[in-house]
This record gives structure tokens, sequence and C-alpha cells, in this order.
């Protein structure tokens, strides 16, 4: 059974870079079905979400080529098979299900198993669903699969005030739109990084797209063509290392980060203590001997990622005083805590919130991963902790992070995946 080994504490320092954002590639494999010519891609995250949405395209007919030289990823739908995806794969993960859309205006029908809830709680599709009917979909629930069909000359563009800014079903009703004919106006849109990436990627490929604040204009449009995108850098990644430093008193640099996207992180580190510094892409960190606690709320973007809110619950324990942190997007998300109390950090969930005492000086020891920025602040929580932690399940961290113990190796930590 493979595990992560840590053996802690370490003060990490140095400088480690940042791969492009798991949660914009997987929207933009999804749009290369959109079009029948071939979509370049760049800076794709090695990533097992991404790998197993590769597999998923691939099974159903997408070529892809990658260019040895660049790593850039060429998708092309051209000879895309009438096949339904295969149910297992994409049970596998949530952002498959943003292949409904796409696949509903090549094939004109489509099935896709329901997603589950999972660890962070129960992730309902019902904006997806609602959104896609009002555009003229005959939408179909079944007790595990979703079915769609066009109807008579396809989806017409709409009016749709989503209730909640949901990131997913944004995504899905933009896939939508772009294809539908006439005018679709989203109201109270995600405004994530990740949405507005797969806007610019659409825009490159022809579509007609407004933006003002969360309010998404479409004109839809019969013609959209090949482009050449490249993926952002990964904002919750980049947030990872740099929510690292206060828990382990690190002093380093994260480059290439989206500076732009991380002013929510920013702040909770100078609430903390820690001295944050910018040139370019690079952000520099330094954290102070003991960090100060404080109560903040996970948020929609602009506010702090719900991504990150199990990363910095795990750098707060040995704070000067008791933090506070809610989470306000997935309530539930906080399965991973009985795992952190195993390594002594003693904190008390009520509700939506985890209560963190702080001054608890962590003991290594085996705990496991239940999904992946959990799997994430179980790394960082051992890091901080005296003696060996070990880590098992740890492919739940390989679905959204690339070479992580390569790159807190690289920070000076003792760290290493055993088989
Ligand atoms: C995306 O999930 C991300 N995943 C998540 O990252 C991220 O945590 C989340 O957005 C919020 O930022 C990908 O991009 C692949 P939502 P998504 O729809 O789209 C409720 C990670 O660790 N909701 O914005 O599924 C839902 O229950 C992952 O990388 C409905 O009620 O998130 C939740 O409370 C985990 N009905 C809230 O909205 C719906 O139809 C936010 O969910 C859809 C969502």
């Amino acid at each position: 059974m493979p595990t992560i080994v840590l053996n802690g504490p370490v003060r990490l320092r140095g400088s480690v870079a940042v791969h492009g954002s798991k949660n914009a590639a997987l929207p933009a494999l999804a749009a290369s079905l959109l079009t029948t010519a071939p979509l370049q891609l760049q800076n794709v995250p090695p990533l097992q979400d991404v790998q197993q949405m590769l597999a998923a395209l691939e099974e159903i007919g997408v070529e892809i080529q990658t260019d040895p030289a660049s790593s850039a990823l060429t998708l092309s739908t051209a000879s895309l098979l009438e096949l339904e995806p295969n149910p297992e794969r994409i049970r596998k993960m949530r952002a498959s299900f943003l292949l409904l859309a796409p696949l509903l205006w090549r094939h004109g029908r489509v099935a896709l198993p329901l997603p589950g809830g999972c660890t962070i709680g129960p992730r309902p599709v019902d904006l997806h669903l609602k959104g896609l009917a009002a555009l003229g979909a005959d939408v179909r629930q079944q007790p595990t699969t979703i079915r769609v069909s066009l109807p008579l000359g396809g989806l017409r563009g709409t009016e749709i005030a989503l209730p909640y800014p949901s990131v997913g079903a944004t995504e899905q009703l933009l896939l939508a739109a772009v294809r539908a004919s006439g005018q679709t106006i989203i109201r109270g849109a995600a405004m994530e990084p990740e949405v507005v990436a797969l806007l610019t990627l659409l825009r490159s490929m022809g579509a007609a797209i407004e933006r003002d604040m969360d309010t998404l204009v479409i004109d839809g449009t019969p013609h959209l063509r090949g482009a050449s995108h490249i993926i952002p850098p990964d904002r919750i990644e980049a947030g990872t290392f740099l929510l690292a430093a206060p828990a382990t008193g690190g002093e380093f640099t994260v480059c290439g980060a989206p500076v732009s996207e991380l002013d929510a992180v920013v702040e909770v580190l100078r609430t903390l203590g820690c001295c944050v510094s910018f040139s370019d892409s690079d952000i520099s960190v330094a954290a102070p001997e003991t960090i100060r606690s404080l109560r903040t709320e996970a948020r929609p973007f602009p506010g702090f990622p719900t991504d990150l809110q199990p990363i910095l619950v795990a750098s707060l324990a040995a704070a000067e005083g008791e933090s506070v942190v809610r989470d306000s997007v997935f309530p539930e998300r906080f399965g991973y805590v009985s795992e952190l109390n195993k390594l002594g950090a003693d904190i008390i969930v009520h509700r939506s919130s985890a209560a963190i005492p702080g001054r608890r000086h962590l003991t290594g020891c085996a705990v496991t991963a239940r999904d992946l920025r959990a799997g994430a602040a179980l790394v960082i929580a051992g890091l901080s902790a005296t003696g060996i932690t070990t880590i098992l399940e740890p492919h739940h961290i390989d679905r959204g992070y690339a070479a992580l113990e390569a790159k807190f190796a690289s920070l000076g930590a003792t760290i290493e995946r055993k088989p």
C-alpha cells in the first residue's frame, strides 16, 4: 500500500514553482468537444484528474497528441464516436460532468452518471440541470443517470439567474450557451478565475461573451474554431505552498503564481503575521516564530477559497490562540479534522466551522488522506509535526498536485513516497 512518509518538523526554505491549474484545465478539455477543429492547450498539469479526463475523451474518439518539446496537448475531435463515455471513469471525477453540454451539442442526446456526493459534503447538480432545461433541453433524471436531449432546432438562448454562484453550473451553462441560438444571459454567475479562464478560451474559439461582474451575456454561434490556449497557473497549488509557511515557520518564494488571484490568501497570511512581498509573478513569504490566530470564512471568489480551507486549518495548530474557520461554500468540508486531531490539533467542528485552539505541538503518526485538499492539509501538518507522519491513501493527493513530495523536498522537507 503506497504511503507518503515525512519526518518533521522542518522550516521550509528556498523556492518552488507552480503547475498549470487543474480546475481551469478540466473545463478546457471539455470545451475541445465544441469544435471539430484542433484545440491546442499549453501548461496542462500532469495530474490524475487530467489523465482521467483525457482517457475519457480518448475512449469516445478524441485524438490527443503531445508535443514532446513543449508538452502542449492538441485535441482533435473530428472523428468523435457516437459512444457514451465510460460511466465508471466518469463517476471517478466530478468535473467530467462538464462533458454533458458539449456532448449534447455533438450528439443531440447524452447520458452521464449522476456524480455522487463525496467527502467534502453533498454536491448536487440541480443548477446545471435547471439551466439546461431553461435553454430548452429535455432533462430526465433517473436514480443514477442523467439523460439530456436537444429540442428540435437545438438550445435557445434565455435568461438564467443562478441562486448561488456555482462554478460548475456556470461553466456547464457557458459550454451550452455558446452553441445555443440567440442570446443567453447568466446572472449570479461564479467569478472564480477558472470560470474567467474558460471564458477566455471560448472567446479565442470565436464565442461572443461579455462579462459585467457576475453577469455573462453570451451570443450563441454555429461557428467555433480551433485555438491555442495557455492554462493559467494554479492559484490553489500556489496557496497551498504559501500556507505551508505559517505552518512551518518557513521563508520561501512561490514562483509563477497568479498573483492577482491570491489577494484573500495574502490577506490571511498577513493577518497571521507573515511578511509577504511580490516580484512579478513570484510571491515571497516569511513567517514569524509564532503566528497570530484569526477568524475567517471560505467564500466564493474573491473570498478565501474553500479549496484552501483544510490547509489553513492545518496551519493554525500552533497559532498563539484560538482561531475559527468557517466554510460557507461546502459547510461539511471538515471530514479531515479527525485526522489532524490524531496529530494533536484538538480541533472542534461545530456546524460549518472549525475551532482551532492553537498552542499545540503536533506529533507525527499514521493518518489517512480522504480527499485531495485534506491530503495536502495532512502533508502540511506533518511538516510541522515532530517525528514521522505516514499518510495513507496518497492517491487522493495525486488527483490535484503534481510532484508534491518533490516540491516540498526542494524546500528542505524530508518526505518520500513509499510503494
Ligand atoms: C468547483 O467545484 C471546483 N472543482 C472545486 O474544487 C471547488 O471547491 C468549488 O468549485 C468551489 O470553488 C472543479 O472546478 C473541478 P460549485 P464545483 O458548483 O463546480 C452547491 C478541488 O479541491 N451547488 O461552485 O462542484 C454545492 O453543493 C475541488 O479542486 C448546488 O447546490 O463547485 C456547493 O455547496 C473540490 N447545486 C456550492 O454550490 C449545483 O447544481 C459550490 O459548488 C451545483 C452546486
